[in-house]
């Protein structure tokens, strides 16, 4: 169907000027406002389908409003108090349903899987949501950096202000993952929980993503429920995937089960 030219302008102006998506990386919103004005019969119909589909990447993971400057108040009230740190981070990880369902396992998680790791000095949280905030349960080196990035602006100054008041020289940019990662060296990357998004934006983008990511080591997790709590064959049919893509880079794996997560510890070699 031929399109007037400015209908993508117009659906990304729609799109942003929406209190729930008005922080979404524009770069984002283009890519899927123009499958969906390739693939609907009106303008009307591709902003709709775009939010939704904006809601299954994003929005259905953190909650409308995250209350972030109460959030810097408090860390900084705690600063120099690691209990009180650790609370506040605790309290913060339960407004985002990828770090909520990961709480009662917390501490054994990381130690499980830095613990297949050699010492971290330099972390990049790629797809991060609020799991910056769980730094303090990764036995990271002393004066270790944190580079985080996610789709979300307000997301991403917020944690740029708060990863320095958790006692990490770090920082957090927008990003859009389907493109290209942050052009950051790292020793470990993370993945948490992001490829199968990613897909949804542009088939093989998950593997490009692993393939160009500088850092010899990545932690790569799937979610083996789906938000809804149901099973559905998501662990056999993500470990398959991983390992494939895995066979054809000669990329070492160790797999590494917990509750909700399924996670590859992967060795790139050089
Ligand atoms: C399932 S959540 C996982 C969050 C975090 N990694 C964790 O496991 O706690 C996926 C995250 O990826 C982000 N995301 C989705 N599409 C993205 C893209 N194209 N580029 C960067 N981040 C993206 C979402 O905003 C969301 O925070």
């Amino acid at each position: 169907m031929t399109r007037e030219p400015d209908d993508l302008e117009r659906l990304v102006a729609q799109v942003l000027a929406s209190a729930r998506y008005r922080a979404l990386c524009p770069t984002v919103v283009r890519a899927i406002g123009a499958q969906e004005l390739a693939a609907r019969g009106s303008l009307k119909a591709a902003i709709k389908a775009t939010k939704g589909r904006l809601h299954q990447i994003a929005g259905a993971f953190l909650e409308r409003t995250p209350p972030y400057a109460a959030w810097l108040t408090a860390l900084r009230d705690a600063a120099g108090d690691p209990a009180r740190l650790r609370a506040v981070c605790l309290e913060a990880l339960g407004h985002h349903a990828s770090t909520r369902e990961r709480l009662p396992d917390l501490e054994r998680f990381y130690l499980t899987i830095f613990a297949a790791l050699p010492p971290v000095g330099r972390v990049l949280d790629l797809g991060c949501g609020l799991n910056p905030l769980a730094a303090p349960w990764m036995p990271l080196s002393p004066g270790a950096s944190y580079l985080a990035c996610d789709v979300y602006s307000d997301l991403s100054a917020f944690l740029d202000a708060a990863l320095p008041l958790l006692g990490l020289n770090g920082a957090s940019s927008v990003c859009d993952l389907s493109g290209a990662p942050p052009p950051w060296r790292a020793d470990v990357a993370l993945v948490l929980k992001t490829l199968p998004l990613l897909e949804h934006l542009r088939r093989g983008a998950g593997r490009d993503l692993l393939q160009q990511i500088d850092a010899p080591h990545l932690v790569v997790s799937f979610p083996t429920r789906s938000l809804g709590g149901r099973n559905v064959g998501m662990a056999a049919t993500y470990s398959a995937q991983m390992r494939a893509i895995a066979a054809a880079e000669a990329w070492q794996l160790q797999p590494l089960e917990f509750a909700n997560e399924i996670v590859f510890v992967v060795r790139k070699g050089n």
